[in-house]
């Protein structure tokens, strides 16, 4: 199989929709990553993400429904989840709901809850609009590699086992959603920080939201498999510097800012000035460009804890993309 890129004319985006709402595998543009979407209500397309991606079955799947209605259709709401979806969605959030009898046991692998998004990339959503059909999604790479953030990303992980990639361009958040498990909507735990941060959903809810910083035991049912601690890695060796500066040919740097004057070859960097939005929609393209370079290592500079909003992501994403496998 070799992967078919899309550009996004009205008729192409009939044609995928129908792919999906037949069982067949797309790859779409969302704000956040790109994901490998499928019809969710479909086992046997389900199933097919899994073989795809390389992914083992006990980590669950990202359902995407267009809003609020058709979320109530999959999961069992309450009062805090509907806060949360008129102030947040469409958008990079996530909640962890029980789930209700038609999501199938592959989406959730085997539990009693389901993770509902509902996205807000324009190609995303009349995919939704035109299919009728929830979309099961996770990021279109092979299990554990950097999550892709422009269709080509994505044809270079998996070009050579799915049929169809949509490109809509770069994706503007550039890391994943925020998931935030609801299923006692007294106490919201974030499983994985994202664009949206416990400081945002805490205001909405006027409650505690605590951060999980910890995996289930491997090879049990995860609590939340995005916090695997090697994860989103890139093949070449990654370490945290707080100066990183290198005179050695066989390591590459990534920087926070673009620096002063003309930089070596190696030399990456992920914003103009530190903005935190910039970090995060380059951080991954970055990761990528470094790991082609061929180099020994790469170090990548830390951005302070406290910087708020976005950084819990960023920090989330490096810390485990630098973990040792
Ligand atoms: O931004 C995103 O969320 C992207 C785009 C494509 O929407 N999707 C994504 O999916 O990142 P994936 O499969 O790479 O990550 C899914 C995450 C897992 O880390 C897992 O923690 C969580 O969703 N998840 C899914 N179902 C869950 C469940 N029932 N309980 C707890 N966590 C769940
Ligand atoms: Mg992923």
């Amino acid at each position: 199989m070799k992967a078919r890129l899309h550009r996004p004319t009205p008729a192409t985006l009939r044609r995928l929709a129908t792919v999906l709402r037949n069982g067949g595998l797309v790859a779409i543009p969302t704000e956040t990553v790109y994901g490998l979407a499928a019809h969710a209500l479909n086992p046997e397309a389900c199933h097919a993400i899994f073989r795809a991606k390389g992914r083992p079955a006990h980590d669950p799947l990202i359902v995407h429904v267009l809003d609020l209605t058709h979320a109530e259709q999959l999961a069992e709401l309450n009062p805090a989840a509907r806060q949360l979806a008129h102030a947040f969605w469409p958008g990079p959030l996530t909640l962890v709901l029980p789930k209700k009898n038609c999501v199938p046991d592959i989406v959730t692998s085997g539990g009693p809850t389901v993770a509902l998004r509902s996205p807000a990339h324009p190609l995303a959503r009349r995919l939704l609009k035109l299919a009728g059909a929830p979309f099961a999604a996770p990021s279109a790479n092979p299990f554990t590699y950097i999550s892709p953030t422009t269709a080509e990303h994505v044809r270079q992980g998996l070009g050579s086992r799915i049929p169809h990639i949509l490109d809509g361009g770069p994706c503007p958040i550039g890391v994943e959603s925020t998931v935030l498990d609801l299923t006692r909507p007294a106490r919201p735990r974030v499983l994985r920080p994202g664009a949206i941060s416990a400081e945002q959903i805490a205001r909405v809810l006027k409650t505690k939201v605590t951060t999980v910083r910890r995996a289930g035991k491997p090879g049990t049912r995860l609590l939340a498999p995005g916090l695997l601690e090697k994860h989103y890695s890139p093949r070449t060796p990654l370490r945290v510097a707080a100066n990183p500066t290198s005179t050695d040919a066989g390591t590459a740097v990534i920087l926070l800012r673009k620096p002063a004057g003309k930089t070596r070859a190696g030399v990456y960097w992920l914003s103009r000035h530190g903005e935190l939005s910039e970090i995060a929609r380059h951080l991954y393209r970055v990761l990528r460009e470094a790991d082609a370079g061929g180099q020994r290592q790469i170090l990548i500079e830390k951005l302070p804890p406290t910087a708020g909003g976005l950084a819990a992501a960023i920090n989330d994403r490096v810390k485990r993309a630098a973990a040792k496998r």
